[in-house]
């Protein structure tokens, strides 16, 4: 069982006492809480426990925790004596809705994110909304950031909802939270059973990710959750969309409400442009001088184009968050 320091006291006991009598023999591996420890010394670590431990082919890895411990738990168990079996427990909402559904594992190398991992199924991904009851409300929210996008990738069915059960949803009610979990992870296995090695469709949810990606970057990673980068980079997405003309100008209002009212953030900090720019050439789906953006014309009905970098520079640059240079003049829609 691989649970980080904040996980393992609350919950890994439960998990234990349930496999007793299953197994043979149960180790806990734990982990420091935090993004730190998806690197190559934190899957070292997990390594060495396991052959510590006699790990053999029959053995089974449990990562109970958020999406860090699930990343990095199952790149363990993809590599260790070239894979065993392994299990997901996701305990936060965004490892609920995401980071636990779909196969991909990996670590960090520090010239970047999720640089080394591989696809690798887990047998099985096992959801109690229960353990979201221990998480800050700031946690909550931000899991809650990728359920608006995967509901925009859905259906205007599956955004209504979200927009009707927006009340319960601040209030932290679970049957809200659990439909919306549902609705998310369904979306997830739906795309990743179609393309599970992200050769198209799968791109589709990146929806808010280019520019979110790109905020989280610039902000130094900490300043603020994914999530709220993603809820930023969704809004954003969505009116860079409807300046090109391929989406309606009412939807980025519609985003932006719901996500407001869960208590997200939906606009950037003042920053300059290079800002932006930088952490874009850098992304790893670039291709030449374009990337990989993903339109959401309406809910349901969404696609990815390939977009020359400099158009979004240019308009960026026509943003009032955006900082420009000194002496350069902001051209006015
Ligand atoms: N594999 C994928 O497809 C995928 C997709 C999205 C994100 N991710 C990865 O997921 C990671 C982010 O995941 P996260 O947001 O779950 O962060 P996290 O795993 O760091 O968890 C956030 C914090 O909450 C604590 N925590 C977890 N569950 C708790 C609980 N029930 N009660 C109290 N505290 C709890 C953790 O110890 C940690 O301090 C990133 O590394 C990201 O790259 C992976």
């Amino acid at each position: 069982v691989v649970t980080d320091a904040h996980v393992g006291p609350l919950y890994a006991q439960s998990i234990v006492a349930g496999l007793q009598g299953h197994a043979a023999r149960i180790e806990e591996i734990l982990v420091q809480p935090g993004e730190g420890s998806k690197s190559v010394a934190g899957v070292s670590g997990i390594w060495d426990a396991m052959v510590a431990a006699g790990v053999s082919l029959g053995d089974l890895v449990v990562a109970l925790g958020g999406g860090v411990v699930g990343d990095l738990a199952g790149f363990a168990a993809a590599t260790i004596l070239r894979g065993i079996r392994w299990v997901q427990v996701p305990t936060t909402v965004l490892a609920m809705c995401d980071a636990a559904i779909g196969g991909k594992t990996g670590i960090n190398l520090t010239r970047g994110k999720n640089l080394v991992g591989a696809f690798y199924p887990p047998a099985a991904v096992l959801t109690w909304i229960g353990y979201a009851a221990s998480l800050s409300d700031r946690e909550v929210r931000s899991g809650l950031a990728e359920a608006v996008k995967s509901a925009l990738i859905a259906s205007e069915d599956a955004f209504a909802a979200l927009e009707s059960d927006v009340d319960a949803l601040t209030a932290r009610n679970p049957a809200a939270l659990l439909r919306a979990v549902e609705m998310a992870a369904s979306v997830k296995v739906a795309v990743v059973s179609k393309d599970p090695d992200e050769r198209g469709l799968r791109r589709v949810l990146n929806l808010g990710h280019t520019l979110g990606h790109a905020l989280e970057h610039a902000t130094g990673y900490g300043a603020l959750t994914h999530g709220e980068c993603v809820s930023v980079g969704l809004v954003m997405a969505l009116s860079f969309s409807a300046a090109q003309g391929w989406t309606d100008a009412g939807l980025a209002d519609r985003v932006a409400a719901l996500l407001q009212r869960l208590g997200l953030p939906t606009a950037p900090p003042r920053m300059p442009v290079a800002a932006w720019w930088d952490p874009l050439q850098l992304d790893k789906k670039l291709e030449s001088d374009a990337v990989r953006f993903v339109v959401c014309r309406k809910p349901g009905d969404v696609f990815d184009v390939r977009l020359p970098l400099v158009q979004i520079r240019d308009w960026l640059a026509r943003q009032p968050y955006v900082e420009l240079a000194s002496g350069a003049q902001r051209t006015v829609e």
